[in-house]
């Protein structure tokens, strides 16, 4: 009996994760390597959709897979590889974006938000969405991993799946978005009304995976906290403290409430002196080990190279079956 399937991506658009997409999205990755035949790439062509440095992106890119792996993907338990080594994510893109209203993609929110951002804003930005389709449609997905910001992106993935089905007749599997309730949104520490994110954080608001255990110290004892004083789950009005108790659960793997029985009659810089060596302890063999897998780039280009001849495997054989419904 054959598992489900999994396929997720990430853009190598930093030189690191931040904690954010680590409990949003990639935690769940490494887990479901062992419950899924697991797909995961680094989407280097949705990287080009804002502007970019060739040296830099192919850089990032190696950067984003040691990670990957340093994190936990066994290239024996998932097929990782890089988007752009998979052409056919571009040629069914293109066929999905004929089956793509204008006005459905123009209803992206995303876009909306990152339009309003750049001076620059190009088609490939606008269609980024369809993109995103072709990658989960092709190797026919059951589940994608993601954070709560990318719900909208899924449902518009379900939608354009259901249409080609009605219209060619049964081809695409039709894939849940699998996003963790608790996890799905890390806030920003210094605006915890605000989402963690790489192009709206400020450096203060923001932990990178990659970064020196004493800066990231520093970061979690200024967080931004709430008024009042009891450590309290409460994310409406204490999103400050909220968001540091996920944080701490899920690192730690403590119930947020025993979180908050340990801290009761104590104060928050307690909370966050413990929770500063909790992220540092966390982030640490990551970064340790993120620097020994890009020691040998060889040898990670050559994991990534076979990666692709995975996927490839399964992309072609999907987008053989759409060229032949669609009449080519
Ligand atoms: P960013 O939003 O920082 O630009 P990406 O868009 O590359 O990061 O997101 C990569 C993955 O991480 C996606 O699955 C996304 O939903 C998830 N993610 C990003 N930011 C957060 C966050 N603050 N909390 C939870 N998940 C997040
Ligand atoms: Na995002």
């Amino acid at each position: 009996q054959r598992r489900p399937r999994v396929l997720s991506g990430i853009q190598p658009t930093a030189d690191s994760f931040h904690l954010g997409n680590y409990l949003g999205a990639l935690r769940s990755w490494v887990d479901m390597q062992d419950t899924h035949d697991a797909y995961y790439c680094v989407v280097d062509l949705h990287a080009i959709t804002i502007s970019h440095e060739p040296k830099v992106l192919r850089r990032r890119s190696r950067v984003a897979a040691a990670q990957l792996l340093a994190l936990g993907l066994d290239p024996q338990r998932c097929t990782l590889f890089v988007q752009s080594q998979v052409p056919e994510h571009p040629m069914l893109s293109w066929i999905l974006e004929c089956h793509t209203g204008f006005g459905e993609a123009g209803r992206m929110t995303q876009f909306k938000d990152k339009s309003s951002k750049n001076e620059r804003v190009t088609v490939g930005l606008f269609t980024y969405p369809v993109l995103q389709a072709a990658d989960i449609l092709l190797y026919r997905a059951d589940a994608v991993p993601v954070g709560e910001d990318q719900r909208q992106h899924l449902e518009l993935v379900r939608d354009l799946a259901q249409r080609f089905n009605t219209t060619y007749g049964k081809m695409f599997v039709v894939p849940e978005a699998h996003i963790v309730k608790e996890t799905g949104t890390i806030q920003d520490l210094a605006e915890p009304s605000r989402k963690m994110s790489k192009s709206a954080s400020g450096p203060a608001g923001i932990i990178d995976l990659l970064e020196e255990p004493n800066r990231i110290r520093k970061k979690i004892k200024s967080a931004v906290t709430d008024t009042g004083r009891e450590i309290t789950y409460d994310p409406e009005n204490k999103p400050g403290i909220s968001n540091l108790l996920t944080i701490y659960s899920t690192l730690a793997k403590v119930s947020i409430a025993d979180l908050e029985r340990d801290y009761d009659g104590k104060g928050y810089g307690d909370l966050k002196k413990d929770l500063a060596e909790v992220v540092a302890d966390f982030c640490a063999p990551i970064a340790e080990r993120t620097r020994s897998y890009l020691d040998d780039v060889a040898e990670l280009d050559k994991i990534l190279l076979a990666g692709a001849e995975k996927a490839q495997a399964v992309a072609g054989a999907t987008l053989a079956r759409v060229y032949d419904k669609i009449g080519f």
